[in-house]
């Protein structure tokens, strides 16, 4: 298990349009687990490869619901059953492309690079994803609710699009406005070390 360091709003790599993956080596296959344990750790859904300061078109999400794995599990054998529930749900997705939408839905979204912060963003409905698996070979899924949200939140990081610019401009001034304030204390605090 690696983890890799998640950047945080507002660090320039954020805001890069990444390169196409154009082969699936050992490090591309490496940095598919790393993202997946980060994202694990986190917690959280869904992960862009420009989080962790890699400029290449690969997301990692996982939706389903970790509630129950923090019943009695606690012999060696249930580690193992823990483990594989947690990425029972995972979904490794190479050079991800939104070829059909539909309707819309308003949902509250965060993002691990900027922590701590929510807002209700308007989103596609219903979508149809297509990329490559870890594998090389053409995978597609059908989305919709959470699952269609995080993988539309996902596919934006790859062209350097945060949730915050999915706001209508009131919300988004005040939203930042609150986001400054936090980084400002943030920085106050180094700045008297
Ligand atoms: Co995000």
């Amino acid at each position: 298990m690696a983890l890799r360091k998640i950047l945080i709003y507002p660090d320039s790599f954020l805001r890069k349009k990444c390169e196409p993956v154009e082969e699936i080596d050992g490090d591309l296959l490496e940095l598919l687990d790393d993202m997946a344990d980060t994202m694990y750790a986190a917690p959280g859904v869904g992960l862009a490869a420009p989080q962790v300061g890699v400029d290449k078109r690969i997301i990692v999400v996982d939706v389903l619901p970790r509630g129950e794995k923090d019943g009695e599990l606690d012999s060696e054998e249930d580690d193992e059953v823990e483990e594989e529930y947690d990425r029972r749900g995972l979904i490794e997705l190479i050079n991800p492309e939104i070829v059909f939408s539909e309707g819309e839905i308003i949902g509250e979204e965060g993002c691990l690079s900027i922590p701590g912060f929510l807002s209700d963003v308007k989103r596609k409905g219903v979508i149809t994803v297509e990329g490559y698996n870890r594998e090389g070979e053409p995978v597609g899924y059908e989305a919709e609710e959470l699952f269609s949200r995080v993988f539309q939140h996902e596919i934006d990081h790859l062209d350097g699009v945060l949730f915050i610019d999915r706001l209508g401009r009131l919300k988004r001034e005040l939203l930042l406005r609150k986001i400054e304030k936090a980084l400002g204390k943030e920085q106050k605090k180094y700045a008297v070390l």
